[in-house]
């Protein structure tokens, strides 16, 4: 096991009726609230009332960015920072799925930073400060509720960076507010937080059977519960269960003591910088190659992940020969949930692969359960058409 320090500050608020207590964050943030949110979902559903009530009740001054795009562009973070520093904002509250929680981070942190925020995500500074940041979460994916990352793209220059912003100061999980989540985003959710877990259990280090038993656990209960929620939108516990595998998936409680791999994240991200696919669509079609490519690196551990998430039996197989078949049944599991299993299902061929490779690759290798290149990367591209 390596050594490692952990912390994260942001407090959890899970369960049924959970937004009652969004009135005693006010009291204490501040009444001047910036309220970031997506396409109109909330309006539809009937959350950005409750929360608009709630706010009103406590006399506060309300100003919104709507409209923040699934795969949040930088155009739309410079209009919240914009908003804040008018409007004097004490803090910012995102409602919505990771989108929302990524720009609104990119806003706290952008806020009272100087210089361009992009900075923070073409590496060239590290935010030290930020707005605080309350999220009501209403999607099941990113694990963006308890972590510090936030994804954004510069649809410019065609590049889409995650960079380590700011922890929510408190993040409210009521899983009635994924009741409304369309099966194909309760799909790409659940491909995107099994995805999280991938990258951080495939690793080369030794002694972290707790870590091991962690992210398998995750896994199986993810697997269990898929089905259900898209069977029953409205199964609560199918879709709380959910709720807290995103967040379990991504908030620091995996890579204790572990070395993490991410080499897929960053290709999917170049994918969704150029063609603008659904974040989870992306990793379901990609990942199962990366396995295919990789395996080899470490068989045991890729016979152990056979063998204890998908029970495949190794009786008189070669070690290679399961290996194998559990990235077989990865791949027929998302499939069997809808998921996309190839490029060509978004329509994607063979024109821009360089350029995603190089874009994944742009600030340098990538991975460490196998260093990839951008010619690996390519490779892996290929296999996914
Ligand atoms: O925009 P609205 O109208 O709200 O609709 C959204 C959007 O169209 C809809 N939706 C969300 N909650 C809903 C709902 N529809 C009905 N009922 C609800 N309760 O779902 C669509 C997708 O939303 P989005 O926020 O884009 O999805 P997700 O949570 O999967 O976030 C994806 C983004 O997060 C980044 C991805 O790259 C992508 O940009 N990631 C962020 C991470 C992080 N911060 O830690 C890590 C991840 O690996 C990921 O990269
Ligand atoms: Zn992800």
């Amino acid at each position: 096991m390596n050594n490692f320090v952990y912390h994260n500050p942001t407090e959890l608020l899970f369960g049924k009726g959970q937004l009652s207590r969004l009135g005693d964050k006010v009291e204490k943030l501040g009444k001047r609230i910036l309220l970031v949110y997506g396409g109109g979902s909330i309006k539809r559903n009937g959350l950005y009332d409750k929360v608009m009530a709630i706010l009103n009740e406590q006399g506060c001054h309300v100003a919104e960015l709507p409209g923040v795009e699934p795969n949040p562009r930088l155009t739309t973070v410079y209009k919240g920072i914009e908003l804040c520093r008018r409007e004097k904002i004490d803090w910012v509250l995102a409602v919505g799925g990771g989108s929302v929680i990524d720009a609104a981070k990119a806003v706290a942190v952008g806020a009272v930073y100087e210089g361009d925020v992009w900075d923070f995500y073409t590496r060239k500074a590290v935010a030290k400060d930020a707005l605080p940041l309350g999220t009501v979460l209403t999607l099941a994916a990113t694990g963006s509720e308890m972590n510090r990352g936030s994804v954004v793209t510069n649809w410019e220059t065609k590049e889409k960076y995650g960079a380590g912003t700011t922890f929510p100061t408190f993040s409210i999980l009521d899983p009635e507010h994924t009741f409304s989540v369309p099966k194909d985003q309760t799909v790409y959710g659940i491909c995107d937080m099994m995805s999280h877990v991938f990258e951080q259990y495939f690793s080369h280090t030794e002694n972290i059977p707790l870590q091991t038993r962690f992210a398998e656990s995750i896994l199986l209960t993810v697997i269990e519960n898929a089905e259900k929620a898209l069977a029953n939108p409205e199964d609560y516990d199918a879709r709380a269960n959910l709720m807290y595998c995103g967040t379990m998936a991504l908030n620091g409680t995996l890579p204790m003591g572990v070395e993490t791999d991410w080499a897929t994240h960053a290709i999917e991200h170049a994918v969704s910088a150029v063609y603008d696919i659904p974040h989870g669509g992306g990793l379901a079609i990609i990942f199962p190659q990366w396995m295919r490519y990789v395996y080899r690196e470490n068989v045991p551990r890729f016979k152990r992940f056979a063998i204890q998430v998908w029970g495949v039996e190794p009786a008189g197989k070669t070690d290679d020969a399961v290996a194998l078949e559990g990235i077989e049944k990865t791949a027929e599991f998302f499939k069997r949930i809808g998921a996309p299993a190839r490029l060509a299902d978004y329509g994607i061929g063979d024109e821009h692969i360089e350029l995603m490779a190089q874009k994944a690759t742009s600030f340098g290798p990538i991975g460490k359960f196998r260093k990839l290149q951008a010619e690996d990367v390519a490779e892996i591209l290929r296999m996914c058409l």
